[in-house]
């Protein structure tokens, strides 16, 4: 073992210098060729998350007060996991209500954001109320059921956009089944939407509102849209 070691630098020698050789004859110094090692950075749970976030909403962040202090509560509330860092735990939900262009998605991806760099190890799940139903359709050689209980039971889910879509019995019972599930167990979710308690209670049904009611704080966002504002 050790004679293998020994030997390994007088054989590297010549080698060495004929590589050397080559690359000189490119143009290379060898010098820059064989110390330049690109960094090997670890890669982050904030870095794996952010590939998983949609590009606009990379950098968000969740500044808003009520947003920035549900995501403390939520980091304070985490048991400890087999890594010691703290786990998602049992907690408050946030309803994000404005209208279009406000920046409820932006507030929600960047407490996610904030969790992930508190720390907190996370699983979660994001997706529109639109494209939920787009995806629970029911269609051949598709398990909706187990789509459903997957985002029922993530840690942390994010949905987005609720009341947007077009309504039916169909939507109403799914979004009810989906709600209520998160509620009987305290799951921590982030909903946003543009409608006002009223509009919403009448797009959703007073089960589905009456839950939300109880199980979320409520974040009001106001202001100019500021997708138009970016263009000026
Ligand atoms: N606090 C912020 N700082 C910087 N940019 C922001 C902020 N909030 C929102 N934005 C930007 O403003 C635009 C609109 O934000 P966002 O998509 O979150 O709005 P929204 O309220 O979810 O709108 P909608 O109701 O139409 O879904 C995006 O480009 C977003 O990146
Ligand atoms: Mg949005």
């Amino acid at each position: 073992m050790t004679a293998t070691l020994t030997h390994a630098p007088d054989r590297l020698g010549p080698l060495t210098e004929r590589l050397g050789a080559i690359l000189t004859a490119r143009g290379i110094d060898p010098e820059a060729a064989t110390t330049q090692e690109p960094p090997s950075e670890p890669v982050t749970a904030l870095e794996l998350a952010d590939a998983r976030i949609p590009a606009r909403y990379r950098r968000a962040l969740g500044d808003h007060q009520q947003v920035t202090a549900w995501a403390q509560a939520i980091a304070a509330a985490g048991r400890p996991g087999p890594s010691g860092a703290p786990g998602i735990a049992e907690g408050p939900s946030l309803l994000i209500v404005g209208p279009t262009g406000t920046g409820k998605t932006h507030q929600a991806y960047g407490a996610i954001r904030t969790l992930l760099t508190a720390g907190v190890r996370l699983r979660w799940e994001a997706v529109t109320a639109a494209d939920l139903y787009a995806r629970l359709r029911p269609r051949s050689g598709h398990d909706a059921e187990r789509d459903l209980q997957t985002l029922a039971r993530c840690p942390l889910l994010l949905l987005d956009d609720l009341g947007a879509a077009k309504n039916s019995e169909w939507t109403e019972e799914l979004t009810y089944r989906l709600i209520n599930h998160r509620y009987e167990h305290m799951r921590p979710t982030l909903i946003t939407t543009n409608l006002p308690t009223d509009a919403l209670r009448t797009a959703l049904g007073d089960r589905i509102a009456s839950r939300l009611a109880e199980m979320t704080e409520r974040v009001i966002l106001n202001g100019p849209d500021r997708r138009r504002r970016s263009q000026n």
